[in-house]
């Protein structure tokens, strides 16, 4: 038997949000992305036949793996959280980042022999490499124990950046990374807060309000204000917690009715929800959403997951097999999206929400109606391939 889905509502505790995640104070964060080489905006697709299937009025995906020919959405925090690095190093306004400013001969000069270090389960790291080889610098990435060979092999060919797959789980590598960084004046380039280490987490955090930014301008070109629903999923939840924020200053402290979803082996922002303060998930956790194998939630942007999101949603791995092989293989002539083990869970949640008979009142609980318009996005596309066409293979699930 399936092991089930669990769900539980967000309990708001009415805090501000950072005005640091308003629009206007984030357009700034768009321009920057906008002046990298290669930037477009990634395809927003419209999945009609699903969204019929499904008993909901409208169903679009966000599709990352389209991200600056990268595979997945994290270069954004990156590439802003190193720029804004950079500015201060050279003592430029981070207020007006471009990147024209930062490739000029004698920036590249003093920049040569900066090394930037991270730790990632694999898409931030890729990010981080790609950013250092734009800005004419160096990276080095640690990934935790069990990682995919093949995804510290893609991080490797970028740059020839020195990757090393520890013994670690990742919240224990992201301390090496810190420690690494300190002995060796290294900069930390990590996707979470420490003690004492919070700018460069929330620069990444704001990096991300890209991709929330480009899918309502593309809503709004579509005649939809606003989506009534959205799901993010979350590993520290620096992405939901950027992507959230943004909504939330965006809609007058009213977002979308918005679901958190984590793999169940490790849903550290659900078990913080439940218990009221954050919850550490120690061990080494197992789960195929590898992106999402984090047992400690961001400090910084978990408030903001508390007190905005309205449920929290534990997936078994079925779930994201449910979402990819569902965007693999579309209904009529709804488009493909490829999307890999931690793009998918979202879309394999409301499929199953919407499809599973068991699941009834659960999906009577989340408004999935008939006049529901469901915002997801797909973080990243076939990062590891061979574990993604094993996975989207027939036989299909629910649908
Ligand atoms: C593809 C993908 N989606 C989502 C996430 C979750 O982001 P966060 O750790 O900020 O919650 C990650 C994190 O690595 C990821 O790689």
């Amino acid at each position: 038997m399936q092991s089930p889905i669990s769900i539980i509502p967000g309990q708001s505790q009415g805090q501000p949000i950072t005005p640091a995640l308003a629009p206007d104070s984030v357009a700034a964060v768009l321009r920057f992305h906008q002046s990298l080489p290669d930037y477009q905006p990634t395809p927003l697709v419209a999945l009609p036949e699903l969204a019929q299937k499904l008993g909901v009025t409208a169903v679009f995906v966000k599709d990352e793996s389209r991200r600056f020919g990268l595979n997945a959405f994290k270069s954004l925090g990156a590439s802003y959280a190193m720029a804004t690095v950079i500015a201060d190093y050279l003592h430029l306004d981070a207020g007006h980042l471009n990147y024209r400013d930062l490739i000029t001969p004698a920036v590249r000069q003093k920049l040569k022999d900066l090394v930037f270090i991270t730790a990632t389960d694999g898409n931030h790291g890729k990010g981080v490499a790609w950013a250092a080889a734009l800005f004419g610098c160096r990276a080095m990435v640690l990934m935790p124990r069990g990682t995919q060979p093949c995804r510290a092999e893609a991080i490797r060919a970028i740059n020839a950046t020195r990757v090393e797959i520890t013994d670690l789980n990742y919240d224990d590598a992201v301390r090496r990374a810190a420690k690494l960084a300190t002995e060796n004046g290294y900069l930390l380039i990590q996707d979470t807060a420490l003690a004492g280490y919070t700018a460069i987490p929330n620069a990444i955090t704001r990096g991300y309000t890209t991709m929330a930014a480009e899918a309502l301008a593309q809503l709004g070109d579509l005649g939809i204000a606003k989506p009534s629903h959205v799901f993010l999923q979350a590993g520290v939840g620096s992405m939901a917690g950027g992507v959230l924020g943004y909504l939330a200053h965006y809609y007058n402290h009213k977002p979308p009715l918005t679901t958190i979803v984590e793999p169940d082996t490790v849903a550290c922002l659900y078990h913080s929800v439940a218990s009221g303060q954050p919850v550490a998930i120690g061990g080494h956790p197992e789960t195929i959403m590898a992106g999402l194998n984090c047992g400690e939630p961001n400090p910084q942007t978990w408030p903001i997951l508390r007190d905005y999101a309205s449920f929290f949603a534990r997936c078994p791995d079925w779930v994201t097999v449910l979402g990819m092989q569902t965007l693999a293989q579309p209904e009529a002539a709804d488009p493909v999206v490829i999307s890999g083990e931690s793009g998918a869970v979202g879309l394999g949640l409301l499929v199953a929400l919407c499809r599973d008979q068991r699941l009834t009142d659960l999906k009577a609980r989340l408004k999935l109606d008939r006049k529901a318009t469901v915002l997801l996005f797909s973080t990243e596309g076939d990062t590891d391939p061979e574990g993604y066409a094993a996975l989207v293979s027939p036989p299909r699930g629910i649908v």
